[in-house]
């Protein structure tokens, strides 16, 4: 399996609640490194374009809206085949349907509030991730 990096963001219901150190616990827990990560509170304009594939999406202001409301914190993580394990780390986007154990089954509070995003595919990781960090950003 491939050492790969994949981006993911602590959403704002987590940050609001104080819960990224036990997201990043969980995260570290599965083995995947913390290679960048940064708080910030996201502009409406990088909110649209980083969900810009949902733009005809009826939730995609709702979405914009929810992501700019409070800060997140954007990460790299690194790991093998680190995409999909970020996405099984986190389980599935309602949390009704999640796995016991998986961020979004402990944490999350709606299908909106889902407390953590993870990339879904090699190009969306190197899109994400250009869209907050540079390589110089990034430490093994
Ligand atoms: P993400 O991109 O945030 O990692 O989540 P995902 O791949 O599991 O889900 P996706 O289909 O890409 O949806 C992006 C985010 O939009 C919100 N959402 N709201 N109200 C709704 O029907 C609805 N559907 C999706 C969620 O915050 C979801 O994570
Ligand atoms: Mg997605």
């Amino acid at each position: 399996m491939p050492i790969q990096r994949t981006f993911s963001i602590i959403k704002p219901d987590a940050t609001k609640r104080n819960l990224t150190g036990k997201i990043n616990a969980v995260i570290e827990e599965s083995g995947l490194r913390i290679v960048a990560q940064r708080r910030i509170r996201m502009t409406v304009a990088q909110a649209q374009n980083f969900y810009i594939e949902h733009a005809e999406r009826p939730f995609y202001g709702e979405l914009v809206e929810f992501m700019t409301s409070e800060p997140v914190v954007v990460q790299v993580l690194e790991g093998k085949n680190a995409i999909k394990h970020y996405r099984d780390v986190m389980g599935a986007t309602n949390p009704a349907d999640a796995d016991a154990g998986t961020i979004r089954a402990e944490f999350a509070l709606s299908l909106g509030e889902n407390s953590a995003h993870g990339s879904d595919s090699e190009a969306s990781a190197a899109r994400e991730i250009g869209c907050f960090f540079s390589e110089a950003d990034i430490t093994g």
